[in-house]
């Protein structure tokens, strides 16, 4: 009985620390949360302040990844261990100001800030802007003191991607050949933005150094407005269309 009993509990000790010891390589990705003006209506009795659509973690644990939840209104300790604990950041869309003291434009300004700080000292750390995030990482990359959107108009509208090129950036560059066929020719990206980042806004602040332009797409005006792009030197990608859809308001 007395042996039984030692070797029950040296099983359960077991499975215990098997447990506790199992590890996995998924990758976790850091989404950062923003204010709640588009989904106000939604919730007319709480109090929320800030919220994270669901189907950008879906859309990432979908991919095989988890995802940590990124607050805004920290200080920057807080968002240099956020990068510390990553492996990589996402700045979905919706929409918000970038003015707003403790807000969505100031922690993307700070969290840009250490990714570039870690991919500088030979971390690979990558950065993916979706909508709202490829606005508030032109923001981010101004330092925080320039929001460069203008207005435009492309709402609930489904389009192809102009690709521009598809030969030196690396966002395409695995892609396969039928699939970049399809974006170019199809109408199956969603689009749903009322503010957009154009060649002229980066060539004015010169940041056309540093990002390249892969692909531009028109507004219902014929504005034209950057649709793809990604950084020169770091791994920095962002676009300008839902891959998902965070509300009927968004940006
Ligand atoms: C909000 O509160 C009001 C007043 O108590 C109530 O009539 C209403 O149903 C609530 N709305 C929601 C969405 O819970
Ligand atoms: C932020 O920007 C918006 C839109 O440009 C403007 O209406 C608002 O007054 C600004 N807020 C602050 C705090 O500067
Ligand atoms: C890439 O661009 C070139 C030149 O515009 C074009 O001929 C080629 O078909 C494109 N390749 C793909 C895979 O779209
Ligand atoms: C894409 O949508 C536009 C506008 O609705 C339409 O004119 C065009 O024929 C569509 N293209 C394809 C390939 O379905």
């Amino acid at each position: 009985m007395k042996l039984i009993k030692c070797v029950l509990i040296f099983v359960v000790f077991y499975l215990v620390v098997q447990a506790t010891q199992e590890t996995n390589n998924r990758p976790i990705i850091g989404v950062l949360s923003q204010e709640t003006y588009i989904i106000n209506s939604y919730f007319p009795n709480e109090t929320y302040d800030s919220f994270i659509a669901a189907s950008y973690v879906k859309y990432l644990e979908s991919a095989g990844a988890r995802v940590l939840p990124i607050w805004i209104g920290q200080d920057e300790d807080y968002y240099r261990r956020v990068v510390q604990y990553t492996n990589g950041l996402l700045f979905p869309g919706g929409g918000t100001y970038f003015n707003e003291t403790g807000g969505y434009g100031e922690a993307a300004t700070k969290l840009y800030q250490v990714a570039l700080e870690y991919n500088d000292k030979g971390v690979y750390y990558p950065v993916w802007g979706t909508c709202l995030g490829l606005q508030v990482l032109m923001y981010a990359a101004l330092k925080g003191v320039k929001d460069i959107r203008v207005n435009c108009e492309l709402v609930n509208v489904a389009t192809p991607v102009n690709i521009n090129d598809n030969s030196t950036g690396r966002i395409f560059l695995q892609a396969p050949s039928d699939l970049l066929d399809v974006l170019e020719r199809e109408n199956v990206t969603y689009n749903l933005h009322r503010y957009c980042i154009t060649r002229d806004g980066l060539n004015q602040n010169n940041l056309q150094d540093s990002w390249k332009i892969l692909a531009t797409n028109q507004d219902v005006n014929g504005l034209e407005f950057v649709s793809v792009i990604e950084h020169q030197n770091y791994p920095f990608y962002v676009i300008c269309r839902s891959s998902v859809s965070s509300g009927e308001k968004s940006i």
